[in-house]
């Protein structure tokens, strides 16, 4: 089985014995629940570096709502085998208290696209994310480390924070994996009803067919959904929903079809 790392001490002391070996790291932070998603990254970073590390830390300052960080799923141990299966060699997996020894007294905050979109509806979540990311690339050191699609602002507020602050990572950019209908894969679709999970793949097809924003928010609204927002950000329509009381982002690439 895959090793595990719980304290800052142990990883340092591993990270010291892969370096000095001359190997490569690739990183693929994650909040645990993991998915096909989170697969397609470390089978990515398995291909170009030579060892694997996926951090599962379930990040309490990105979540502006105590119900959603009660409600993520908790599924450490399941995690690790398929992190094993799907070619990691580390999991590190920090407390709260060692991750956060200055009890979030120290924050990194970006001041102008972090406000809009994701930041604009959860205030605070992502300067929980860029803190949590800031400290994460800083005790892994890795060469390249994975980001999503899915969380496309996130991943532009990442690069735009490794750059700002010269820091020493390559930030590999992950396309989103889907369900055969559609529908992006997420740790919270495991929260769906089984009637809700039947609605949801419509959030991605009608981000996808109808040709403005505004045509999907009516379509989004007359299927039942409510629409947090969908707005075009350069050639991506990026949008968050809410069916079956599960949260749901996505977004598209509108290069092609406007
Ligand atoms: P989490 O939601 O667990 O996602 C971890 C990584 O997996 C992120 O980079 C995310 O964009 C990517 N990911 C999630 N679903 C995906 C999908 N369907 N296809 C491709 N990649 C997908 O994002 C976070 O955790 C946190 O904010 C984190 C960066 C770990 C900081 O706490």
């Amino acid at each position: 089985m895959i090793t595990l790392i719980e304290t800052i001490e142990t990883w340092i002391s591993y990270c010291a014995d892969v370096k000095s070996a001359g190997l490569t790291i690739g990183f693929v932070p994650t909040m645990g629940a993991l998915h096909e998603g989170h697969f397609e990254m470390i089978r990515q970073a398995r291909q170009e570096t030579d060892c694997v590390v996926v951090s599962i830390f379930l990040n309490p300052t990105q979540f502006n709502d105590t119900e959603d960080y009660d409600k993520y799923p908790r599924t450490l141990d399941k995690d690790r085998a398929l992190a094993t299966d799907a070619g990691a060699d580390v999991i590190f997996a920090p407390q709260r208290e060692t991750l956060y020894p200055d009890s979030f007294n120290y924050k990194v905050s970006e001041s102008d696209f972090s406000s809009s979109f994701e930041g604009e509806h959860r205030p605070g979540h992502f300067e929980g994310v860029l803190t949590v990311v800031m400290k994460l690339l800083n005790l892994v050191q890795p060469d390249r480390a994975y980001f999503g699609e899915k969380d496309f602002q996130q991943l532009k507020l990442v690069e735009g924070m490794v750059k700002a602050f010269f820091m020493n990572v390559r930030i590999v950019p992950v396309a989103t994996v889907r369900e055969p209908d559609g529908l992006a894969l997420s740790s919270r679709n495991a929260l769906l009803t089984p009637q809700g999970r039947k609605q949801a793949p419509e959030f991605h097809q009608s981000l996808t067919v109808n040709s403005t924003a505004d045509e999907v928010r009516s379509a989004l609204v007359s299927k039942g959904f409510s629409v947090e927002y969908v707005e075009d950000y350069k050639d991506r329509r990026l949008g968050a929903v809410v069916i079956d009381n599960v949260r749901l982002i996505d977004n598209v690439s509108i290069k092609d079809s406007i």
